[in-house]
């Protein structure tokens, strides 16, 4: 490092923030530069084991250990190869806008001493009309669709109680009857009606269409008839996080009226979907009466940026709006803080705002177009080669896929479909997750990096041939 360290007096901010600056510019241009030399994944990563230093040490000494031990061992899950999850990688806007929000240290509890919260408003604002929603959304941001999932729950179960004159909020859940209803629900979502009380067995199981994870609308009718519940919550995903499924959510809504039935969807990534297609795959998602984004997925900010909307901000507002004789939010004008779970909050809009504006709908459609475009080309490939199969039509972003096998029963190709899986892993090339599809093991690549390259697709292609090799050759 070019700074010279010793004499840095970090107790004095301005004698140390210039070299600090210096420092980290260089930390973060170093492992930008180097990100396409990365392995994708670390999968052996291990830290030294150690005691906590009392006295701590020199910063020197701190950087050094950073870069040894930590940096080397980091993924390049903001790279153009990392196909795990459904993650975005950080745009350079973002990246550095998320570096301010370190910087400036707002706290985006309530709106009292600066304009940060505006900033969370607009940038809500104008996620919507991106999205073509109405304006009657409102929303905040979140750490991520989990926690929008629970905020999603947590509405839902209190809307129930206000159907039935209990306030669930103060009193609780014990004598509260509802059911929930769902076909293939992100895994977040059952662990949040855990955590607000309804408890994740409290699901009732709707069929799947064929070949499919979207929802059978004859057996969710059917179940909602049978259904004894004083309340009722559907739970729609547009889409799923294997299959990439949309539920027909101008039917569903419709049901959901019906039934008087809460519609909570999960659009994790699946709302982006909007700003491609046309007939849009999740029309009637306007219609929901809550709803859950995800920015660090297909937005690609930075960890961590979630979103939830809402039509029922004074639901919202009633059920996390608790007094204090330091507070002073309203139900005209609330603060942040009695909307959502934490009081303390991140200036996290900011890097949403600036990509907003500097992107627009028109950039970030572009890369989510060639998302798509990418992981059919993927799945093209997959489905002309000799070691693999295709699991399913790739409809979006992912595709799924096995090891092509030959005379095997179920859990031996399973185990095989987990041994290549984690072979690719550690070769560094590509970045791939685990999944089932119909019962049976695959491996899932969904692409929603902005830099993701046809030459990407190529040198995945050529990792996987290797791998399959090393397994056996032809068919595996
Ligand atoms: C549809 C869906 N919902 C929820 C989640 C959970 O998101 P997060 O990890 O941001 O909490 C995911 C993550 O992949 C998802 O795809």
């Amino acid at each position: 490092m070019a700074v010279e360290l010793s004499a840095l007096d970090l107790s004095n901010e301005k004698e140390s923030i210039t070299k600090l600056i210096q420092v980290f510019a260089q930390i973060t241009e170093n492992f930008i530069d180097d990100l396409e030399n990365r392995p994708v994944a670390q999968t052996d990563s291990r830290l030294k084991s150690e005691s906590f230093i009392e006295a701590g040490i020199p910063f020197a000494q701190a950087l050094e250990r950073l870069c040894d031990q930590v940096i080397p061992q980091l993924s390049a899950s903001r790279g153009p190869r990392y196909w795990g999850f459904v993650t975005g990688g950080a745009t350079p806007i973002a990246t550095f806008a998320d570096w301010l929000v370190t910087s400036f240290d707002q706290n985006l509890s309530s709106g009292i001493d600066s304009v940060a919260s505006q900033v969370e408003r607009q940038a809500i604002q104008w996620l919507c009309e991106m999205f073509y929603l109405p304006p009657s959304f409102k929303g905040l941001m979140t750490t991520g669709a989990t926690a929008s999932n629970f905020l999603g729950a947590l509405l839902a179960r209190d809307f129930c109680g206000q159907q039935q004159g209990l306030n669930v909020a103060k009193d609780g859940v014990t004598s509260l009857s509802i059911e929930v209803f769902a076909a293939t629900p992100h895994s977040s979502m059952l662990k949040t009606l855990g955590m607000c009380g309804l408890g994740q067995n409290c699901i009732v199981k709707i069929k799947t269409l064929d070949n499919s994870e979207a929802m059978c609308l004859k057996d969710l009718k059917q179940q909602l008839e049978q259904s004894n519940a004083k309340s009722k919550v559907i739970i729609a995903s547009a889409a799923t996080v294997t299959a990439t499924d949309f539920d027909d959510l101008s039917a569903i809504s419709e049901i959901a009226h019906q039934y008087e039935a809460w519609l909570h969807v999960d659009a994790a990534f699946g709302m982006f979907e909007r700003l491609v297609n046309q007939p849009r795959l999740s029309h009637g998602i306007e219609n929901a009466d809550s709803i859950t984004l995800d920015c660090h997925k297909w937005l690609n900010v930075p960890y961590d940026c979630g979103v939830f909307l809402t039509r029922h901000q004074d639901l919202l507002f009633g059920s996390l709006n608790v007094p204090a004789p330091y507070l002073n939010s309203s139900i005209e004008n609330p603060d942040f803080m009695a909307l959502g779970i934490e009081n303390s909050r991140r200036f996290r809009a900011l890097p949403v705002w600036m990509s907003l504006l500097v992107y627009g709908r028109e950039g970030i459609a572009k890369w989510v177009e060639s998302n798509i475009k990418l992981a059919k080309l993927f799945a093209d490939k997959i489905t002309k080669s000799p070691h693999y199969q295709l699991l399913h039509d790739c409809k979006l972003n992912v595709v799924l896929f096995t090891p092509k096998v030959d005379e095997m029963n179920a859990e031996q190709a399973d185990i095989l479909t987990c041994r290549v899986r984690d072979e690719i892993n550690q070769d560094g090339r590509i970045f791939v997750s685990a999944g089932m599809w119909q019962g049976k093991q695959c491996i899932r690549a969904a692409f929603s990096n902005w830099q993701s390259r046809v030459e990407d697709v190529e040198i995945a292609m050529q990792c996987l041939d290797e791998v399959a090799t090393k397994f056996g050759g032809q068919t595996l």
